[in-house]
């Protein structure tokens, strides 16, 4: 399949085609990350530029992996080591590291919109790595290519998606992504933290844990994030895990056969009880390996192949 885009910015722009484009070229990379020597010459004399407005463990060092493991130059920028902290606007940051002839910039955002803007200014590739509430396409990608490992397809699987619903990129591109591959979303939560109108987008609501999760095939479930929240939209943590964090007692009515996930990082004891997010249906960790893979796999389409 020929990819003709320039960037990837969120789950709308991509096609199924695109999508299982990008899941069949992660799968087939992902070898590369077990040899002794974890390093092919594919990206041999390009450049990408890491440039994270936000914090971030794995999408960054993931990234980074990336495209080392495909012999690309990387550089990375984070907003309080750059002259983003003398006051540098997001435009001119960019026209700078235009100049310098980069062939991908890989942006994290607290500003929803930022990557697309940045998309239509630079000739570079522009990979969106999250951008505030709105999107997070790399992690949806990653969370699809590790359901599809496991259960083989993706199509007919229910995904419940637990937790700060409103806050959450990640359960925004995830509603899309898996909506298009042929799957059914039920998002849970307490109505504070479940946006009016997110069924537009393809989703079922539910206010209860337990019901939701009663015939899922996978269970996402998503950070509080405290960060974001600017008002009280909860009593307090300890009443968060008894009436919406996946405990032991809670995955009893679910599936024998489910998978549990979980972007990260994760508020152990909140959202998740310890003993699922390490026990046997969990599967957060192949997540994060995934990440490798599938940031291995846009940067090869992007920069690698003729577009
Ligand atoms: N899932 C995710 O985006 O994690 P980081 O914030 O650590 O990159």
């Amino acid at each position: 399949m020929r990819f003709a885009k320039k960037d990837v910015l969120d789950m709308e722009s991509l096609s199924v085609e695109e999508i299982q484009a990008i899941l069949d070229t992660a799968e087939t990379l992902k070898e590369i990350s077990t040899r002794p020597i974890k390093k092919v010459p594919t990206l041999r004399g390009k450049t990408v530029i890491h440039f994270f407005y936000e914090p971030s463990t794995r999408t960054r060092t993931s990234f980074e992996i990336a495209a080392k493991r495909l012999s690309a130059d990387t550089v990375s920028i984070s907003a309080s080591t750059s002259s983003i902290a003398k006051g540098e606007t997001l435009v001119d940051t960019a026209k700078n590291l235009e100049a310098m002839n980069p062939d991908a910039i890989v942006v994290r955002h607290r500003a929803a919109g930022a990557p697309h803007m940045l998309a239509r200014i630079v000739e570079a590739s522009v990979i969106n790595a999250g951008d505030g509430m709105h999107a997070h396409p790399t992690q949806a990608l990653l969370d699809m290519m590790t359901v599809r490992e496991k259960k083989g397809s993706l199509a007919g699987l229910t995904v419940a998606i637990i937790g700060d619903i409103t806050h959450s990129r990640v359960a925004r591109s995830n509603i899309v992504g898996f909506n298009k591959m042929g799957a059914t979303v039920i998002l849970a939560g307490p109505p504070t933290m479940i946006p009016m109108g997110i069924e537009t987008l393809g989703a079922a609501v539910s206010y209860h844990v337990e019901e939701a999760i009663k015939d899922a095939d996978v269970i996402i479930v998503l950070r509080i994030q405290k960060e974001r929240q600017h008002a009280f939209i909860f009593p307090s943590e300890r009443e968060y895990a008894q009436c919406y964090g996946l405990t032991k007692e809670k995955l009893a009515g679910a599936k024998d056969d489910v998978l549990i996930m979980h972007p990260g990082p994760i508020n152990r004891g909140v959202e998740i009880a310890p003993e699922v997010a390490e026990g046997p249906y969990s599967v957060i960790l192949e997540q994060v390996t995934n990440g490798v893979a599938i940031r291995m796999a846009l940067l090869y389409i992007l920069l690698g192949g003729p577009r």
